[in-house]
């Protein structure tokens, strides 16, 4: 079954084709980075308009370089929520008109659960029937998705029924990124430069702060460990409430060794909460065969070993994105669009744009 996946819930206009939910046939993104660089963040107003004018391009290239035309395509599968409002409007609209038009079924995919989906993805063909003898050896699972605006973990009974065990009660870890990365001049895309620098610091040269809340919370924080790294660069500001006077410029030296230190923490606290989740689900008398990962920050080179190394030791499947899969894409809104309709699962065209996610 070949579904046409939509996603429009930031700063991506993104579509693509997949093919029974995991073969990826095209996987098409519009990056608005450029229209938001000079306010140093995203502009909701500016999203939504870019997302109007991208649209359908977007939605032509993805058919187009999966090889079909769009009277092969049969479903529409949409991330609905959550994001930014005017954003996930037009995807929304979007989707609709197709849908109607195309005279197929529209499904809505939440967009953090789509995140965990991610990691079942592959380029190109496969065998539908295999695929789906696969999931038997996945389920139940542990989901993680860490990204620039989620941070939370759930336990995953099948693609569809995902429940949440904890998230962020502050920031996103992604968010922590870009915001150290601002704080060290390296600029935008935060994460991966964050990423790259700490490979040649030492991690040991600062002990930040791994917040683990209470002693049993599978909720994360990271707010703390921001304000430690901020105060490392600038200094404490005095009871006036004024910052030190800048000395000269941290060297590339000291910033990698600020980057790794923060590594550590970030992706520390990270597998100490996947660890506590996974042996709360054993208490609870599941036995998670795999680790399903998403999110922009499951590209973190740091994440991705010291993940590996933990799934190894409590012998699960770790199932991780390849890269092309991490950031926001609509390949995942497709494959989890296309679960939902195999169980007979639809929407009509009352469908709504919501803000907020529903797991
Ligand atoms: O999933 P995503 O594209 O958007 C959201 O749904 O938020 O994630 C974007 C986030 C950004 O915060 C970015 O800095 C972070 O993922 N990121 C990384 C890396 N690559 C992207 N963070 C740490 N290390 C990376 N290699
Ligand atoms: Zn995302």
């Amino acid at each position: 079954m070949l579904i046409l996946g939509l996603e429009s819930s930031c700063d991506e206009t993104a579509a693509a084709v997949v093919r029974d939910g995991r073969s990826v046939l095209s996987n098409v993104i519009a990056s608005q980075y450029d229209l938001h660089a000079e306010y140093g963040g995203v502009v909701p107003e500016i999203a939504s308009r870019a997302h109007v004018e991208r649209v359908l391009p977007v939605v032509r290239k993805a058919v187009a370089e999966a090889g079909v035309a769009l009277k092969d395509i049969e479903g529409i599968a949409v991330g609905h929520r959550p994001g930014l409002i005017g954003s996930l409007l037009v995807g929304v609209a979007a989707a609709k008109g197709l849908a109607w038009s195309l005279g197929v079924p529209l499904v809505g995919v939440d967009h953090v659960q789509a995140h965990l989906y991610s990691g079942l993805l592959h380029e190109g063909a496969g065998d539908a029937a295999g695929l789906r003898r696969g999931a038997d050896e996945l389920f139940p699972a542990l989901g993680l998705v860490v990204s620039g605006g989620h941070t939370a973990m759930f336990r995953c009974d099948d693609a569809l029924r995902v429940t949440r065990l904890g998230s962020t009660i502050d920031d996103a870890v992604g968010e922590a990124y870009d915001k150290v990365a601002m704080l060290l001049g390296l600029g935008h895309p935060g994460g991966p430069r964050v990423d790259a620098l700490a490979q040649r610091g030492d991690e040991a040269r600062h002990e930040f702060p791994k917040s683990r809340l209470s002693p049993e919370s599978l909720d994360f924080s990271f707010s703390g460990l921001k304000t430690a790294v901020l105060y490392c660069v600038r200094g404490f500001p005095g009871r006036d409430g004024r910052w030190p006077e800048r000395g000269s410029p941290l060297t590339e030296r000291e910033q990698a060794d600020i980057a790794a230190s923060f590594q550590r923490a970030a992706v520390g606290v990270i597998v100490l909460k996947v660890e506590r989740a996974l042996l709360r689900l054993r208490q609870e008398g599941v036995r998670a065969k795999s680790l399903l990962v998403g999110g922009g920050v499951s590209a973190n080179s740091r994440l991705r070993v010291d993940l590996a190394r933990f799934a190894d030791d409590f012998q699960l499947k770790l199932v991780v994105p390849p890269m092309e899969y991490c950031m926001d894409n609509a390949a995942m809104i497709a494959g989890l669009g296309w679960e939902r309709l195999s169980v007979g699962d639809r929407d009509d065209l009352t469908l709504a744009a919501e803000p907020t996610t529903g797991v």
